[in-house]
């Protein structure tokens, strides 16, 4: 019989899927409860999206009901498509004054300066779509309307708008986190979220001393998810699905060949499962492990073929686990590089890649399966 796996490395996870995080989804739910924006930041697949999933289902089994407007900018591509978005999850706002007239959509509509095209899809929602020739300053005004209406929502409940990876928003319009920052300026019942893992990017929007949303919002920056909040996440999961840890110390095993992505530690763990007979042994472990290498090899290899010899020796030297440090000369002679100014360069340019990333101060390489793929390369050769 095949068994429902119960891990989940799709997308954002929330309920029995989410582990730890309790004190930074305490203060994410208390903030949208307050009408504070906050901003989360955290390196891509930390589980920056999860959390506020996570934080506005608690909100929404709390009443008063919030009013959740959610856009993934990245996803939207186009400030079209993200204004159109913002309308459609608006009018699904429950409890939307426009739900309590006789004629709810020209109700809603109503509330638009601009006007959309409606037509409804095959659940019988309406799907609201502004045609090209709608400029932007159109769009904008679309923007500050759903703004304002959900602002005075937000006078009676929790409203929170939600702007997933934000880093996109100059690529669909420079003005937009100006705006944003108007909009939030102006109207002080609607708590702005946002997330995205790009350090830099959200510095020049929203982090730096006369970034538009400077001091507006409160940074949550997501560290590791503790091994000891994994730990139970993990066995209850396991037995959840039928197939047990043989002992709980290999859910920290897990963890360990994972390291700290939670999006790593969820896909071996599903692939361990499936994997197992009937209980998972530390062999499953391995195999597991394997599998997942394996899955990526092809990936793996196009990333190290397109550096340069410099980086792709530093990253096996970093993979074979070596205990000279970085800044050694041993490192520089084991790399073959002529000195560690070069090493020093190419780490550089690694960590800028995103390959690699400083653990508690020391480059190591970021995905650990990269790392378990390379000494399968070292080995062959
Ligand atoms: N708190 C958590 N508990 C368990 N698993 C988690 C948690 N957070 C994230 N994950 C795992 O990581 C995956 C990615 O999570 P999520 O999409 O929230 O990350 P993200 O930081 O928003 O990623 P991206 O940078 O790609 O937007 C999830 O599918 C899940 O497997
Ligand atoms: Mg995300």
């Amino acid at each position: 019989m095949t068994r429902l796996n119960p891990f989940d490395h799709g997308g954002p996870v929330s309920g029995e899927h989410f582990a730890g995080r309790a004190s930074e989804g305490a203060a994410v739910v208390s903030r949208l409860s307050n009408h504070i924006g906050v901003v989360v930041t955290a390196p891509r697949r930390y589980g920056k999206s999860s959390l506020i999933k996570q934080a506005t289902e608690v909100l929404a089994a709390s009443e008063p009901a919030p009013a959740i407007v959610h856009v993934n900018l990245l996803q939207a591509g186009t400030l079209g498509t993200a204004a159109e978005l913002m309308v459609r999850r608006h009018y699904q706002v429950p409890g939307g004054p426009w739900h309590r007239l006789k004629n709810v959509l020209p109700g809603f509509v109503k509330r638009l300066r601009v006007q959309p095209t409606m037509t409804i899809d095959a659940t019988g929602s309406p799907v609201f779509s502004f045609a090209p020739s709608v400029g932007t300053p159109d769009l904008q005004l679309v923007i500050d309307d759903v703004y304002a209406t959900l602002n005075e929502i937000g006078a009676r409940r929790p409203a929170v708008l939600f702007l997933d990876e934000f880093q996109a928003a100059v690529e669909l319009d420079t003005h937009l986190p100006r705006q944003l920052k108007a909009l939030a300026d102006q109207y002080r019942n609607v708590s702005l979220v946002l997330a995205r893992s790009k350090q830099h990017v959200m510095e020049a929007l929203v982090l730096s001393q006369g970034a538009p949303l400077y001091k507006m919002l409160e940074q949550i920056a997501l560290g590791e998810i503790p091994v000891d909040d994994w730990v139970p996440f993990l066995v209850k999961r396991a037995r959840r699905g039928g197939r047990p840890f043989a002992e709980e110390g290999l859910a920290r095993v897990v963890h360990e060949m994972a390291g700290p992505v939670p999006f790593d530690v969820q896909q071996l763990a599903y692939e361990a499962f499936n994997q197992a007979d009937t209980t998972i042994e530390r062999d499953t472990l391995e195999v597991a492990l394997s599998e997942l290498v394996r899955h990526r090899a092809s990936d793996y290899a196009t990333t190290f073929e397109g550096l340069p010899a410099g980086g792709r020796r530093v990253l096996k030297v970093l993979a074979a686990g070596t205990t000279a440090s970085v800044g050694s000369a041993e490192f520089a002679t084991l790399a073959r590089l002529s000195d560690s100014s070069s090493v020093h360069k190419a780490v550089t340019q690694l960590i800028e890649l995103e390959l690699v990333v400083l653990r508690t101060g020391v480059p190591a390489i970021e995905d650990l399966f990269f790392a378990a793929w390379l000494r399968v390369v070292l080995d062959e050769h």
